[in-house]
């Protein structure tokens, strides 16, 4: 039991996160410990397959620390890789590329920072959160399909050893690709009937609104992830659209989101499809390939699928 009166005055203990100021996502949380002279020590608790993010800035030149304390991090710097375990840090002073760093399994890390992060963090953090609420009472989409969606993405992203831009881009664009519905008017989104080519003519505006909403300077934590909004229903044989790309000039973190939402469709009960059993689906997608999936994300998605299991 702690005995409170051996406690050294110089120290203020705080009990879990009581009294301290917090950011959380549906896998993140992130708490402000301690702050002076603009330095701040933050604890952050990833869930597995949680995803943060460090950007380097114009004009910003401070020193960024991160120490592991328990789980597993794989971080990507650029386009180089490596595997954090208990213990180990990261120092940069300053970060000068992209740092995607994703929870192998459930961490907990300590993050100081010589400038403050914490509050623009926190607005970042419940930005992301309102859109994910508002995208899902407009679809009839939980917010957890959309968190499915990002990390079957994301394992195929650290599959094909994507870098560290690709991967950011890859989990913000997978959680809000279809984040342009929320322009579609109700009656042709919920329409329960088929729809005639015109009202699908409008469905295929999703992919434009989408990648307007999220390169808006209104919401500068989802430019990263425009293009995968933009991009997500073409298709490798040109079949697809809004442009009709072809191949490898189709973006490839929006190809993954392909193969991840027509998965994700084909095992969920939709009102015009019941559930099909996941092995039907896996052949569907693998028949598939090299025809509207691009054959190396289709490699990449048939050797991570059965991990796909433990997280639904
Ligand atoms: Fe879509």
């Amino acid at each position: 039991m702690y005995d409170s009166s051996t406690t050294p005055k110089w120290i203020s203990i705080l009990s879990r996160e009581e009294g301290l100021e917090t950011a959380y996502t549906q896998n993140m949380t992130a708490t402000l410990i301690a702050s002076k002279n603009g330095t701040e020590i933050i604890h952050h608790r990833l869930a597995r397959m949680g995803t943060m993010a460090i950007m380097p800035a114009a004009g910003w030149n401070e020193l960024e620390s991160l120490c592991l304390l328990t789980g597993s991090l794989r971080v990507t710097y650029g386009s180089e890789t490596s595997i954090l375990h208990p213990g180990d840090k990261l120092v940069a002073a300053p970060v000068h590329e992209h740092v995607c760093i994703v929870a192998i399994e459930d961490s907990e890390f300590l993050y100081v920072s010589s400038a403050p992060v914490f509050q623009s963090y926190q607005g970042l953090v419940n930005g992301f959160h309102e859109l994910a609420v508002k995208i899902s009472l407009k679809d009839g989409y939980t917010a957890s399909h959309c968190e499915r969606i990002r990390r079957y993405s994301l394992m195929i992203g650290c599959e094909l050893n994507l870098n560290a831009t690709d991967l950011l881009s890859l989990s913000c664009g997978a959680l809000f690709h279809d984040i342009g519905k929320i322009r579609i008017p109700d009656e042709i989104l919920m329409k329960p009937g088929k729809l005639t080519p015109e009202e699908f003519d409008i469905i295929k505006q999703h992919t434009i609104f989408g990648r307007d909403i999220m390169d808006s300077p209104e919401n500068p934590f989802l430019n990263i992830g425009s293009k995968v909004a933009e991009q997500h229903h073409e298709r490798y044989d040109g079949s697809g659209y809004p442009y009709g790309l072809k191949r490898d000039d189709i973006y490839l973190p929006a190809a993954i989101v392909a193969v991840v939402d027509s998965y994700d469709a084909m095992i969920s009960n939709r009102p015009y499809q019941p559930a099909r059993k996941k092995a039907d689906a896996v052949r569907e997608i693998a028949s598939l390939s090299g025809k509207l999936y691009d054959p190396c994300v289709v490699d990449a998605f048939l050797k991570v699928v059965d991990t796909f299991a433990g997280e639904d």
